[in-house]
């Protein structure tokens, strides 16, 4: 699966443990691709939270060390497999998976993890493609089964998921609610589909107001989702649907 005489850039992982044990290694071999396989030059690799799980040992799924992280990547195809014929040399492409991962200069992934990259499309969002917006878009669509009209809350909607919640519910012409925690938070929900914004970290006081609003913007319609667990507000919510109608 190595090539003999290149080598690579690539971040490697010898323990579990916290950031410091993420080492940046030069002498990396770059792998070569099997019958199925598809070799991307990576442009660019998504950081989502599972990788910090999975470099801590705390993750359900614990590679065999030592490891390079990164499951979200964008790149270019550098070589194919013998038996690959949806790619060749120069596709930009991206993938939702990686068999030697995504921190490196070289990804070696399956051919059934590799996704044309729509032009319109930058290697950065190439690579911010699959854990956010297929978990997002398998959420509300597959699993919600979310229709036109409905309300949703995407709590904690600033982050990548909930971004990629919001842009989604709001195109497919959901009610969209988010909460963030900074301003800057909430006005970027707000540009990304949101119709209203909720900051989760006000105090009592100002979350008993935000239900009495929220109950108001329901206008009856029961919420359909939340996006991440919070039990105070799961429960304020609860307690928001037996609510009078706010002024
Ligand atoms: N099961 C799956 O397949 C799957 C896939 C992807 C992600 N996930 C999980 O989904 C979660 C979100 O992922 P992500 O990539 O969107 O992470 P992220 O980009 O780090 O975003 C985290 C979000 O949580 C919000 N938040 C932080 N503290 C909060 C609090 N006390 N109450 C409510 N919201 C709070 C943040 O808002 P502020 O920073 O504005 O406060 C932000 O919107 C993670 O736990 C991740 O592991 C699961």
């Amino acid at each position: 699966m190595t090539s003999v005489n290149r080598l690579m850039r690539a971040i490697r992982v010898f323990e579990f443990g916290n950031p410091e044990v993420l080492k940046l290694c030069t002498d990396v071999p770059v792998p070569s691709p099997g019958e199925d396989q598809v070799l991307v030059r990576v442009r660019a690799c998504g950081i989502n939270p599972v990788e910090t799980y999975i470099r801590a040992g705390a993750y359900a799924r614990k590679p065999t060390l030592p490891y390079t992280p990164g499951t979200d990547i964008a790149g270019v195809v550098e070589d194919v497999g013998k038996k690959v014929t949806s790619f060749k040399n120069g596709d930009r492409v991206f993938a939702t998976s990686t068999i030697t991962g995504g921190y490196a200069e070289y990804a070696l992934c399956s051919s059934s993890t590799v996704y044309p990259l729509p032009d319109q499309l930058n290697f950065k969002q190439g690579a911010a493609l699959s854990v956010p917006y297929l978990t997002a878009y398998r959420a509300l669509c597959h699993k919600a089964h979310a229709k036109p009209g409905e309300v949703v809350l995407v709590h904690g909607a600033s982050g990548g998921v909930g971004i990629a919640a919001c842009q989604i519910a709001r195109a497919y012409g959901l009610k969209v609610f988010g909460t963030a925690g900074t301003p800057a938070g909430l006005d970027l929900i707000l540009k990304n589909g949101a119709h209203k914004a909720f900051n989760h970290r006000e105090t009592i006081t100002e979350r008993q107001i935000i239900l009495i609003k929220l109950r108001r913007l329901l206008e009856d319609k029961e919420l359909m989702l939340y996006w991440k667990c919070c039990p105070m507000l799961i429960s304020a919510m609860i307690c928001a649907s037996c609510l009078p109608a706010a002024e």
